[in-house]
Formats: structure tokens, sequence, C-alpha cells
């Protein structure tokens, strides 16, 4: 039985106030909720009120985005090493949005990924098809030759701190959720690729989230299949009480 993980995505949103208060309205709602890993994933300036608002509840934090390089020449990027001193014990890579509007490619993904995995965190590794793949039906095809490009060199044992999010780009913030079924079968086909590369144990250990509009009302089917682990949360982790639904839609 795979332990399902429930974990916000906040974006760029949310000031280190902002955030603060989100999480102190959030900790009651979500308190003793232990059947789920409950992760807010929030931006850089926001660790440091995050991690002291989440401090002695059961609330994990992450970061957004981390950089390959160890340190360096890189304006505007944070390492590794930076976030695990701050205290952070997840972070996203490969989110469509980096994908989409920064350039990230599969290769930088794996970079980023190592990096991460180097430095003791945890991966919340983003993929996903567009719309057109979708509907070219190619999702298989895409999904699976993601997973291998972001794991490359990426070993069985580093494999045990990766969680991966399946996030159809075409349901991001659109109001368009994946149904159930659709969810399942692509957590499935990702929960194969591992299996083809680290075997079966692997496979069936790996947590497999969903994302894309996922909210209060759609959260307990999608989490009912299944190959769906968990769900990594963009606009409804904004609302506490929301969120804290979703929370008990894992329990
Ligand atoms: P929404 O839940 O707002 O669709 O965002 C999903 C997402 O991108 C989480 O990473």
């Amino acid at each position: 039985m795979r332990r399902k993980v429930i974990a916000g995505n906040w974006k760029m949103n949310m000031t280190p106030s902002q955030a603060k208060a989100l999480i102190e309205e959030t900790k009651p709602l979500v308190a003793g909720k232990d059947n789920c890993d409950i992760i807010f994933c929030v931006p850089f300036v926001d660790i440091y009120a995050a991690k002291e608002a989440a401090k002695g509840s059961n609330i994990k934090i992450g970061a957004e985005n981390v950089h390959f390089a160890q340190k360096g020449a890189y304006t505007g990027e944070i390492s590794a090493e930076m976030l695990k001193e701050c205290g952070v014990e997840y972070v996203i890579v490969g989110h469509s949005e980096r994908r989409q509007y920064f350039g990230e490619t599969d290769e930088t993904v794996n970079l980023r990924t190592k990096a991460a995995l180097e430095a003791g965190m945890t991966v919340l590794l983003c993929l996903g098809e567009v719309k057109d793949e979708r509907l070219n039906g190619i999702t298989d095809e895409v999904v699976s030759m993601q997973t291998k490009l972001a794991l490359k060199d990426i070993t069985a044992e580093q494999l045990k701190n990766v969680i991966i999010a399946y996030e159809p780009v075409w349901a991001i913030g659109t109001g368009l959720t994946a149904t159930p079924e659709q969810a399942d079968e692509t957590c499935g086909v990702i929960r194969n690729t591992i299996k083809s590369l680290y075997g079966e144990k692997a496979a069936e250990e790996i947590i497999i989230q969903y994302g894309g509009s996922m909210n209060a009302s759609n959260a307990k089917e999608l989490l009912a299949k299944e190959n769906v682990d968990g769900g990594l949360i963009g606009g409804a982790s904004l609302k506490a009480k929301d969120f804290s639904i979703i929370v008990d839609a894992a329990q």
C-alpha cells in the first residue's frame, strides 16, 4: 500500500506574510490527518516564513525549482545546497510552466533532478502531455519518453526519493480535469515505464501523483484510483478549506 502525498504548488502567489497566514489557517484543518504526507511548495522568498509557520505541524515545506549547478554565475537561480540549508525537503522539478515559459528541456530537468537528489532532497518530478499530443493519441509515448529522459543516470537507490507528478498540460489551471480513468491509465503507463527501467518492486513503490485542476469536489474520485497516489495542486492549494478537503479525500 503506497502512502498518499498531497502537495500544493503555490506557483507565483503569496508574499511571506500571506504565506504565514495561509499556513496558520491550514494547520488546524489538517492536524492529525497523518495518513498522507502534506507538502506546500512555495516561492523561494516564502520558504523561511513558511518553515516558521509550519513548525510542529504535519505540513512540510518544499521549493518550486532548483538549479543544477552547485554554484556560480547563474543570475537569479537557486542551488540545492541553498535550499537544503533553509530546511527544504522537497522540490518540484520540470513543471510544465518551467518547460513552456522558461525553456526547460528534458535534459535540464534531468540535471536539476540529479542535483536535488545529490543534496538529499525529494524531487516532485513533473511531466505530462500537451493537448495536441492527447488528441493525436501519443500520450503514452510522450510520458514514457519524458520519464526515461528525466531519470537518465538516476540510480534505483536515488529513485526512492523521486515522486512523479503526472500533470496533463491541458488540465493545468484550465478547470478541465483528466477523468479518473484517464489519470489512472496514464499514471499506469508511467508506472510501467518505471518497471521497465528499475523493475517490479520500484514500480510498485514509486509514488505517482496526478495534477491538473484537482479540487475539493473531484479529488476523492481521482485519489480512489489504483495508480493515483496523491495530488499536486495549484489553485486549490491557495485556499485552506479546499486544500484540507483534498487532504481528507486522501485519508
Ligand atoms: P491547478 O491545480 O491550478 O490546475 O495547477 C496544477 C499544477 O500545475 C500543480 O503543479
